[in-house]
């Protein structure tokens, strides 16, 4: 099976009085589809944008667009992401106890299911879920703010996700989020991860296109 190399810029880095015209400079430079920070200042010390943002940039742009769900209360808030029709909902692997239920919940309503997991968070305990996702998110740092160093010791989960994908012949993809840069990508895409999401190294970049550009060059 072969992984391409996606790029996901993370609108999170983005100017927010000019939040759909970063999405369509995103969207023109060959993104691959968009990252979408959903925080609720208490899984994580930052609040972020709110769910209608989804619906909004529906209107603007046609990349798939990736929730990614930094709250506590992830199942009781499920049904309302799922309303607002991303393409990808992605949860924290460690705010559910059985994470079958929101998996199938989200594949049912015909939304793709994710997992994204923290750096301190091995992937033993979503081994049987990694059978059952089409999207695995590693963060590459602690989630909450975008700007943040990459954590290298991150870089093995990376090699084993890939690994266990390969072993057991899934397609999903793998995505790393956080501290994803020019320097660090090409370290990441050695681990066979294949999804860059990156913030400040697209939207803080002077040329978002050539940013983009020069991480798609990667693959
Ligand atoms: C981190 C967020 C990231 C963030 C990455 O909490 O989940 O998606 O936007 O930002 P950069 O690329 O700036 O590290
Ligand atoms: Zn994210």
């Amino acid at each position: 099976m072969e992984y391409k190399l996606k790029v996901c810029p993370s609108l999170l880095a983005a100017d927010y009085g000019y939040l759909a015209e970063a999405a369509i400079a995103a969207e023109k430079a060959g993104a691959d589809s968009l990252h979408l920070d959903y925080m609720d200042g208490h899984y994580v010390p930052n609040i972020s944008f709110g769910i209608d943002l989804i619906p909004a940039l529906r209107k603007r742009v046609r990349l798939p667009l990736i929730a990614h769900l930094m709250i506590s209360n992830t199942e009781e808030r499920l049904p309302d992401f799922i309303k607002t029709r991303p393409d990808c909902i992605v949860i924290q692997e460690d705010t559910v106890e059985d994470l079958s239920v929101p998996i199938e919940r989200i594949r049912k309503a015909g939304i793709k299911p994710g997992l994204a997991i923290t750096p301190p968070r091995p992937l033993d305990r979503i081994r049987n879920a990694l059978r059952v996702i089409d999207y695995l998110l590693i963060l590459g740092v602690n989630p909450g703010f975008g700007g943040q160093s990459f954590m290298e010791e991150t870089l093995p989960k990376m090699e084993e996700a890939h690994r266990f994908r390969v072993k057991h012949g899934l397609s999903w993809d793998i995505a790393v989020d956080g501290g994803v840069n020019k320097t660090t990508a090409p370290r990441i895409a050695k681990t066979g991860a294949n999804v860059l999401v990156a913030g400040t190294a697209v939207f803080g970049s002077a040329d978002i296109g050539k940013a983009v550009a020069e991480f798609l060059a990667m693959g």
